[in-house]
């Protein structure tokens, strides 16, 4: 199988981080520290690797499908989907049977005024009287404005859910536990975080962030 550049620094990294887990494993039995879950988070991301190699541009191969978790979602396959076990959601946007193409990312304009995230327990009174205008403006958008709290909190649901099937096979995507996972949140707080300072027409609008790791930032 013919790799491309990117999958092969991929596989480097990929290689070297479970290499270093091995390695911290090993480490922590022969020091007779207590780690039940180490066999399955192995197998789990041996399981992992599998369907990776085995998928190719996106497409399940047959022999992929018993290992492959995530390719891209099938647009036009949006159904109602468990939010709970016990509780079926439908938070399919109008329109999904004609999807629009897809834009590929552009990047902003390096000259555009930085946005400074600060953490959450050090943020003014006047960060959070602009934080909440731009909450409320969001939440008064119609539900056919793409950028309404609704729709968005909706874009959550539909890939946490599986409300789409991944392209070429009917099983569910589902971006959480799979390597998607940080990418994708990344993405939408990225996009969420934009339209909140659009909405205020502050281009320097940034969302705090929690300090978990420093004595002030931690929740008593
Ligand atoms: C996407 O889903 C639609 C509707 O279920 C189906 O007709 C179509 O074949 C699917 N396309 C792919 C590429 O999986």
């Amino acid at each position: 199988m013919a790799l491309g550049p990117c999958k092969w620094i991929s596989t480097i990294t990929f290689a070297f981080l479970l290499v270093m887990f091995t390695v911290t494993l090993w480490s922590l039995e022969s020091n007779q520290v207590q780690y039940p879950f180490a066999g399955d988070l192995t197998k789990m991301i041996l399981g992992k690797l599998e369907g990776w190699s085995l998928s190719k541009h996106g497409v399940i191969t047959e022999e992929g499908k018993r290992g492959a978790k995530s390719v891209g979602p099938n647009m036009t396959s949006c159904h109602p989907s468990y939010g709970r076990k016990d509780l079926l959601v439908d938070c399919c946007p109008p329109g999904f049977q004609l999807p629009l193409p897809f834009v590929d990312f552009q990047f902003p304009d390096p000259q555009s005024p930085l946005r400074i995230h600060r953490p959450a327990h050090a943020v003014d009174v006047d960060y959070i009287a602009k934080y909440d205008k731009a909450l409320s403006i969001m939440k008064s958008l119609p539900h056919h404005d793409p950028r309404s709290f609704s729709r968005q909190a909706n874009l959550h649901c539909l890939f946490c859910t599986g409300a789409y099937d991944q392209q070429n096979s009917n099983a569910p995507l589902s971006i959480h536990r799979t390597w998607l996972f940080f990418p994708w949140h990344r993405m939408m707080i990225y996009f969420h975080e934009r339209i909140l300072g659009s909405l205020i027409g502050d281009e320097t609008f940034a969302l705090p962030y929690w300090a978990w790791d420093i004595p002030q930032g931690m929740i008593k």
